[in-house]
């Protein structure tokens, strides 16, 4: 496995504006190495694609698939420029989240919930990402909050997030905002 100093090295070389915090990154970078061959990495929200980076660095090392969903309102070429020079293999659908294409049969091993994080998107994306993934498959939801008045930015990660994962195992990494759960 590579090294964990490595690989946030070679990631930082994209800009982190929007990005998922480093010990999430880290905590994610371990999951991920730690899924089956073939395995499917989805992340909904790329933004600049530095967790991407992390992710597809992971995948290659475990011989296993990333995709990348995002509206890439300035295209995707510097992202796919980015993604190139660390040399990474790489899907990115420039779609939203909630019309993107996908085949029905294909189940997700890791899926990160990071795109608009309002009631419109991540309601939406709860209800259509999450039958996706498969019995013991992980879901990670970043910027996590449970507010019961509402009123945080956030409110509707926790509270759509909450009941679409009911019965699922929560796993808790203790040191950061992302919330992660296992499909039982
Ligand atoms: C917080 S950033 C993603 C950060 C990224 N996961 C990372 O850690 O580097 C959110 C991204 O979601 C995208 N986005 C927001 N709502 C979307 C939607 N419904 N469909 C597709 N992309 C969306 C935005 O364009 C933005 O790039």
């Amino acid at each position: 496995m590579p090294a964990w100093e490595e690989v946030i090295t070679r990631a930082r070389t994209i800009d982190d504006h929007y990005a998922m915090r480093e010990p999430a990154q880290k905590y994610l970078f371990t999951l991920a190495m730690a899924l089956p061959k073939g395995a499917v990495i989805v992340e909904l929200g790329v933004a600049n694609g530095k967790t991407a980076a992390i992710l597809a660095m992971a995948a290659m090392e475990i011989d296993a698939e990333y995709i990348g969903i995002d509206v890439f309102p300035l295209g995707t070429s510097e992202v796919r420029r980015s993604l190139d020079t660390l040399g990474l293999h790489y899907t990115l659908l420039a779609s939203h989240t909630h019309t993107a294409p996908w085949d029905a049969s294909k189940k997700i091993d890791l899926l990160i919930i990071d795109a608009g994080h309002d009631e419109a998107n991540v309601g939406p994306d709860c209800k259509i990402w999450l039958p996706r993934v498969k019995s013991g498959g992980i879901v990670v939801f970043d910027d996590w909050y449970e507010d019961p008045t509402k009123t945080h930015c956030h409110w509707a990660v926790g509270y759509y997030g909450r009941q679409a994962t009911q019965g699922w195992i929560e796993l808790d990494p203790k040191y950061t905002d992302a919330r992660i759960f296992q499909k039982p």
